[in-house]
């Protein structure tokens, strides 16, 4: 069995990545279970810096392998914001209120493409680093619709869907989000590297 600590204070994450990958000799514990707590700047200027920042911070706070997610919606006709700053689009922490005010900016905007971007960075206490980033396309939609999932997914509509990642099962979401992804791709690197460390 191998625990790995997620550099994480959002509970929604926490559920995500343990509903993608805890099977099979993998068990993520928040730092609530870890009993630390870390809340590091993240000064970085991209989701892989700032992803990086939070691993490191917690794997040297608890001695334990750290995984973190950085990740965020990205919207074209806005130039990429909130981009890294999704967490706390206008200076707001309330999910509600950045979505509402996602959409204000948004009115009358005929380009409505916008991708969710997770990169998921993994360091151990030895040294070794490992690093997945994936995304998820689609568009914003008008209005909020659903009640799933967290953040601005009642008014993203993945390419291909007619429903919001809101309005999806937790399986249908992770089936095709950016943390299902990059999760996915993280557990294979994982396994790789584990196994070549037991040889
Ligand atoms: P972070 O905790 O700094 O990585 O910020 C991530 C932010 O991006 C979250 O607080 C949400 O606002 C947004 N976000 C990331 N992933 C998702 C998702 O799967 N659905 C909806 N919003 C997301």
């Amino acid at each position: 069995m191998m625990t790995f600590l997620l550099a994480s204070n959002n509970p929604n994450k926490l559920r995500e990545c343990r509903e993608i990958l805890e099977k099979d000799g993998i068990r993520i514990i928040s730092f609530k279970e870890a009993g630390i707590e870390s809340n590091p700047e993240e000064n970085g200027t991209s989701f892989k810096e700032n992803a990086f920042i939070k691993a490191r911070a917690a794997m040297e706070k608890s001695g334990l392998p750290a995984l973190a997610d950085d990740s965020g919606i990205v919207v074209r006709a806005l130039g990429g914001a909130p981009g890294i700053y999704s967490a706390r689009y206008g200076g707001l922490d309330d999910e509600g209120k950045q979505r509402r005010l996602l959409l204000r900016e948004m009115e009358g905007k005929t380009d409505r493409a916008a991708a969710f971007v997770a990169s998921i960075a993994c360091v151990f206490p030895d040294g070794k680093e490992l690093w997945t980033e994936a995304e998820c396309r689609g568009e914003l939609t008008e209005e909020e619709r659903g009640t799933g999932g967290f953040g601005y997914d009642p008014i993203f509509l993945p390419a291909g869907f007619t429903r919001t990642t809101a309005e999806m099962s937790p399986e249908e979401k992770n089936a095709i989000s950016h943390r299902g992804k990059a999760l996915r791709m993280m557990e294979e690197r994982l396994r790789a590297y584990l196994e070549g460390e037991e040889k």
